[in-house]
């Protein structure tokens, strides 16, 4: 298959920049799109056909469920069957915006679209092209992340590329996208409402609205042989380059001795901003604040592939506010090898 690549300017968008993606969408193809997030690769998601073939593309196990993409809060009524009052005022608080939140499908929402779930994930993104593309599509867009099954985010459409030429039929090229890690998950089906995956949107800020949001403990731990899941994504390994991930875990000190006395040929360190300078092994690094180590957690991650590392000692983020969800990334990018030092 060939696969198209459009550029649109989110901030030019011409009548007919919709037009060919559109009707790819309609036939049930799959078009990749920009979000406020990451990439998302997106198919109708009342289609289960469709759906099927973003499984396919992206080798994704048929079990764990996708993001439906709706422009309007009245679509929300078409696909979830029970909507919170608690739902619909971190709606108003939040949408559209990097917060997906789970209810009680409705027959519309086909199971090839859950996973074969009964309750279905849904949000309204922050992002014209987004926004544009199902509102032109005029369907309602399922979308995982627009990567290979297990690796890392995309954050730019050539990262898109470099996993899906020639499986999808389109690639929307929007330029780099804004906040860099995927949308804070909350299952509302749960009382109090759960996160299941945390992201830009943490526990606090949810909190200003609702009076209480508990986080679900495989945020944070590998979940045991035979336990259940609530959100089946969490239980794959994710996000990860081809090279070693290990995260390290403690003061500055002491990454710096571990990292230089585990030095070897094809070993990285990826760091914070500004600590490159003080180790003597070859260095990546992602950012100072927790907003910046976000936005370029996964292309540092895809860039360290390009530079050919096997190993790489990853300083860990303090696990508070938006570092949670850096730290959630990174541990599943490590398949939980985490060093305390
Ligand atoms: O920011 C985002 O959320 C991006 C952009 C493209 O919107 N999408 C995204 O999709 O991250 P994906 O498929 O990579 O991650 C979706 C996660 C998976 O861990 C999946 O298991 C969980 O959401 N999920 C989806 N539906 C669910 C459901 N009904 N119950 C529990 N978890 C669900
Ligand atoms: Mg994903």
């Amino acid at each position: 298959m060939n696969t198209i690549i459009k550029k649109i300017d989110a901030e030019q968008i011409k009548d007919d920049d919709f037009q060919q993606a559109g009707e790819i969408l309609r036939e049930g193809g799959l078009v990749a799109f920009p979000t406020e997030t990451v990439y998302g690769l997106g198919a109708d998601a009342l289609n289960s056909q469709a759906a099927a073939k973003i499984y396919a593309a992206k080798g994704r196990p048929s079990d764990n469920p996708l993001i439906v993409h709706i422009a309007d809060t009245e679509d929300l009524k078409r696909i979830a069957a029970k909507i919170p009052e608690k739902a619909g005022i971190l709606a108003e608080a939040f949408w559209p915006g990097p917060l997906t939140m789970i209810f009680p499908k409705t027959d519309a929402v086909p199971y090839g679209t859950t996973g074969g779930l009964d309750t279905v994930a849904v949000r309204m993104p922050n992002h014209k092209i987004a926004l544009e593309l199902i509102r032109q599509s005029g369907v309602l867009i399922a979308a995982p992340s627009a990567n290979t099954s297990g690796r890392p985010s995309p954050t730019r459409a050539e990262h898109v590329r470099k996993d899906m030429d020639g499986r999808i039929d389109m690639i929307i090229d929007g330029g780099k996208v804004g906040i860099g890690i995927e949308s804070t998950i909350v299952d509302m089906t749960a009382e109090p409402p759960m996160i299941l995956r945390p992201g830009y949107i943490t526990k606090e800020m949810l909190e200003e609205i609702v009076p209480q949001v508990t986080l679900d403990p495989a945020i944070l731990h590998q979940l045991k042989e035979g336990q259940t899941v609530r959100s089946p994504g969490m239980k794959y390994q994710h996000y990860s380059p081809q090279a070693h991930v290990i995260l390290v875990e403690g003061e500055w000190q002491n990454f710096a001795a571990y990292a230089e006395q585990n030095k070897a040929d094809g070993v990285y360190a990826l760091v914070f901003d500004g600590e490159e300078t003080r180790l003597s092994l070859p260095c990546l690094t992602y950012g100072a604040s927790g907003q910046e180590q976000a936005q370029q957690i996964f292309s540092k991650l895809r860039e360290l592939d390009d530079r050919g590392a096997h190993k790489v000692y990853v300083r860990a983020p303090k696990p508070e506010g938006i570092g949670l969800a850096v730290y959630n990334r990174l541990i599943r990018a490590a398949g939980f090898e985490v060093i305390q030092v």
